[in-house]
């Protein structure tokens, strides 16, 4: 069954992130496809250090947990990153993973190739669009397949557990793992 790996990178315990995630992942079950969401909290993601190990080796050799995840996106059909806004871009977090999972992707079999999916932003009040454009350009550049809804991917809420107050961007996210679900599948016949 294809699948897809839906990534947050927010710390928190209780993380609005995660939440619209799973969201978005039953959407895309709803539809046929398989979905796990995965996080970074409790990580420390390094930023790549050039050494260009992922090469000869085959995976990135630092050692903080970012090689499971690479190895979960080996198997998948779509990727959706997920960032909480910190001052009007993305949490670093998310971007050193993303930078890492990219540079071994392209280092070694290109598994990010014809990937579908798209990124997701989560925050209080300002910054999402930035945050979008700068996940976004993740996408293309690893020859991957980035799906529309009918709004930009953005969920806005502050204090944990309260994405429900915005119900546009639920509706937004809904659809966009729909799309997703149904891009893959169209792919797969
Ligand atoms: C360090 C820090 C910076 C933040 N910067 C912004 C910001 O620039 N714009 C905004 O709207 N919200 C900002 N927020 C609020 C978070 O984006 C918001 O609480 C979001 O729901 C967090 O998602 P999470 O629960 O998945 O971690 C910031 C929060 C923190 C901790």
């Amino acid at each position: 069954m294809a699948k897809v790996i839906l990534l947050s990178g927010s710390p928190r315990a209780n993380s609005n992130t995660v939440d619209v995630l799973n969201i978005c992942a039953e959407e895309i079950k709803k539809n046929g496809v398989d979905a796990e969401v995965l996080s970074l909290r409790g990580k420390r993601i390094s930023s790549c250090i050039a050494c260009n190990k992922c090469v000869e080796k085959g995976n990135c050799v630092l050692n903080d947990g970012l090689e499971e995840i690479i190895n979960s996106l080996r198997e998948a059909d779509g990727f959706i990153p997920a960032a909480p806004v910190y001052f009007g871009t993305a949490r670093g977090d998310i971007m050193s993973a993303l930078q890492r999972i990219g540079k071994v992707s392209r280092g070694t079999d290109k598994f990010l190739s014809w990937m579908v999916g798209g990124p997701i932003a989560v925050a209080r009040r300002g910054g999402q669009t930035l945050t979008l454009q700068e996940m976004t350009m993740f996408f293309p550049i690893n020859e991957m397949i980035i799906v529309g809804s009918d709004y930009w991917n953005m969920v806005f809420a502050l204090e944990e557990g309260t994405t429900d107050q915005d119900s546009e961007g639920l509706n937004t996210i809904r659809l966009f793992g729909e799309n997703v679900a149904k891009l893959i599948n169209k792919l797969k016949e």
